[in-house]
């Protein structure tokens, strides 16, 4: 099959478009024909090997957390899932493998697309919008009624942070340049702060939860 991989670290010229093997899918897995992959910072983390300590020096790499695509083989202990679904899933382990014709999925990690949304737009769910929801229910414990400051609601976690943050009937701020002031507004955000003209720590307005998807600021 063919795939998307990387020989060494470096800059985008080290991606490769190669024949590699079809993966072969352990008892609960999904072996997925991948119609859509997901674009995300991680890939290029790796790409450049700034996660090196984690993905090692052994080469190929295969790039690519996010795929949605359509189940051509299922895992002997796989009851959820048949031949034919179209899922869309997070691939949970480094260093992805979504970049490919093929690629397989734990079963446990994928779920049915809905029919309402394409393969792309299902590719770009998994690992941004767990990334919002895990950082503002599971430790950020958000509440009705809070005040959310989200930096970075413009990104891809960002867009997903602003609206799992009006899901739960909070008063949001996002902070993103001037012009994607109306797009983060169209999200559901009460307000805007643009990054090039105020700096949100010097804001006097309090907030109780700073969900900080740019780390370009001190924790303090
Ligand atoms: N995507 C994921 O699934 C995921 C998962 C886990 C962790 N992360 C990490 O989370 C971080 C953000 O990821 P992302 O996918 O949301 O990235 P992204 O789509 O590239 O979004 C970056 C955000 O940062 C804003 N920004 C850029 N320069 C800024 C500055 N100088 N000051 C303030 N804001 C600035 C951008 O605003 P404008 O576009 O309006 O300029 C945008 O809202 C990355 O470090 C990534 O590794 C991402």
């Amino acid at each position: 099959m063919k795939a998307v991989i990387i020989n060494r670290y470096g800059s985008p010229e080290v991606l490769q478009y190669e024949d590699i093997e079809q993966p072969k899918i352990k008892s609960d897995q999904l072996l997925v024909k991948v119609h859509a992959a997901g674009v995300n910072p991680i890939d290029w983390k790796i790409r450049k090997g700034m996660l090196k300590l984690l993905t090692g020096n052994k080469f190929p790499l295969q790039l690519g957390f996010d795929v949605s695509g359509e189940v051509v083989e299922i895992g002997d202990k796989v009851t959820d899932f048949k031949k034919g679904d179209s899922i869309y899933s997070y691939l949970g382990n480094l260093p992805g493998g979504a970049y490919a014709e093929y690629a397989a999925v734990p079963a446990q990690t994928a779920a049915l697309k809905p029919n309402n949304m394409t393969y792309e737009q299902a590719a770009a769910v998994p690992i941004a919008g767990l990334t919002a929801l895990q950082g503002l229910r599971d430790l950020g414990k958000i509440k009705r009624g809070q005040k959310v400051l989200i930096n970075g609601g413009s990104g891809g976690v960002g867009t997903f942070a602003v609206q799992l943050a009006k899901v739960f009937e909070t008063a949001v701020t996002a902070v993103c340049s001037t012009k994607n002031i109306e797009f983060v507004k169209s999200l559901g955000s009460d307000r805007v702060i643009d990054y090039t003209q105020q700096d949100f720590t010097q804001d006097t307005v309090k907030y109780d939860i700073v969900f900080d998807t740019v780390a370009n600021q001190s924790l303090s």
